[in-house]
């Protein structure tokens, strides 16, 4: 009987204890802070693009994406009355007719910045580089202002702006400007046709015959690398490319890839703009390769030797060909225009 009477208020007090544990935990739930009310947001990224990462560090949210999309378009963060929008225009692909701009697109998966690969890393990397060095941005202005102080301190917490922040949230919004819906992607996806054309300048683009898929390979439409693609045989100033960075003789000449998603928005062509054209790069690859010692070894197989030796009709096709790749919901998407 004992025992029993025992084993029942034995029972009752693990209950009890148990049940206080619940209430206490209930407890700390309400002291702690505040989680901040910030929305996740997720970045699609296409099965033939390569692993998207994004830094623990700053993870994208819906109000950081706006927080930095205002910040894109607004010139307080310049020491000279710039934005950023003002050379990265959304209907030229985010760059702009000055002969070197280079477009923001697809950002979020590469690696190496700038014509030169100056700034190596993440998105974060390259917006400090921006922020600080590019554009001295004044942090006195953003917290004296009457509209930033409330938004930066819903996304990072804190009562001072950093230039740190800044950067942050501008890689959040650069990292969204995606372009994923070209009539290429619809191509590959089965909702459209390629024209005759097209398709044949596809086919040229990804073979050996015009061999530009070793470079601008699909997906991305870069490799993420540096190649010297002989529009030069002297460098002299800014046509050292990567050299400027390194100084190692084997980068002389060497730029990044860029990417050919948008391209017909985005003349002129190559680091320093000296092609108007479309037509013109593609003769630039058919007959006007310059040898020199870093030359990308592509240019020296048998089939470059002499030049592509494209027929009109073939150059005609490429051209076609990269056209597909525009993408007018991303130069049209109102998430990524003047907020
Ligand atoms: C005066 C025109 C101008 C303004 C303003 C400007 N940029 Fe640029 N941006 C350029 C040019 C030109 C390049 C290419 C320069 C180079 O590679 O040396 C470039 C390159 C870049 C790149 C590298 C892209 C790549 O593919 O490697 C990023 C990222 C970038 N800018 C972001 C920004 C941001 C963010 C701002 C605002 C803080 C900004 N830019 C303001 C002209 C500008
Ligand atoms: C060995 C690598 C390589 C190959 C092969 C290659 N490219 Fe390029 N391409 C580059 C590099 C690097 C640049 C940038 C060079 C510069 O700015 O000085 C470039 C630039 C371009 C540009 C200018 C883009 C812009 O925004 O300025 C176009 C267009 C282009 N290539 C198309 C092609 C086509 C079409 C083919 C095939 C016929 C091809 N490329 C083959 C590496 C390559």
């Amino acid at each position: 009987m004992k025992s029993v009477k025992f084993f029942t208020a034995f029972t009752l007090i693990i209950i009890i204890t148990f049940l206080s544990a619940c209430k206490k935990k209930e407890d700390a739930a309400i002291a702690e802070p505040a989680p901040l009310a910030l929305t996740p947001y997720q970045l699609y990224s296409p099965p033939y693009f390569p692993k998207l990462i994004i830094p623990s560090d700053n993870p994208l949210t819906v109000e950081g994406i706006a927080l930095g999309r205002k910040l894109y378009y607004d010139t307080i963060i310049s020491n000279d009355n710039r934005a950023c929008a003002q050379c990265h225009t959304a209907q030229y692909a985010f760059s702009n007719p000055a002969p070197n701009s280079l477009p923001h697109v697809n950002l979020a998966w590469n690696n190496k910045f700038l014509w030169r690969g100056a700034v190596e890393g993440q998105m974060e990397d390259i917006m400090a580089s921006e922020v600080n060095s590019f554009f001295n941005t004044d942090v006195n202005k953003l917290n004296a202002s009457l509209v930033y102080p409330a938004l930066f301190k819903k996304v990072f917490n804190s009562n001072t702006i950093t230039t740190k922040q800044a950067a942050y949230a501008l890689a959040q919004f650069i990292r969204t400007l995606s372009s994923t819906n070209s009539k290429f992607d619809k191509y590959l996806r089965y909702e459209a046709m390629l024209t005759p054309s097209e398709m044949n300048g596809f086919v040229l683009y990804n073979t050996e015959k015009g061999d530009c898929f070793h470079c601008h390979s699909l997906g991305l439409f870069n490799d993420n690398a540096y190649h010297n693609n002989g529009i030069d045989s002297v460098f002299i100033g800014v046509n050292r490319g990567h050299y400027e960075v390194t100084v190692n003789s084997n980068d002389m000449g060497k730029f990044k890839t860029p990417t050919l998603r948008n391209v017909e928005l985005t003349a002129p062509y190559m680091h320093d703009g000296r092609f108007a054209t479309l037509e013109e790069v593609i003769e630039h690859y058919n007959s006007g390769v310059y040898h020199s010692p870093t030359l990308d070894p592509i240019f020296s197989k048998p089939n470059h030797l002499f030049g592509l030796q494209l027929t009109v009709q073939e150059k005609g096709d490429l051209v076609a060909f990269l056209k597909t790749l525009t993408d007018t919901s991303f130069t049209n998407n109102p998430a990524f225009a003047h907020p």
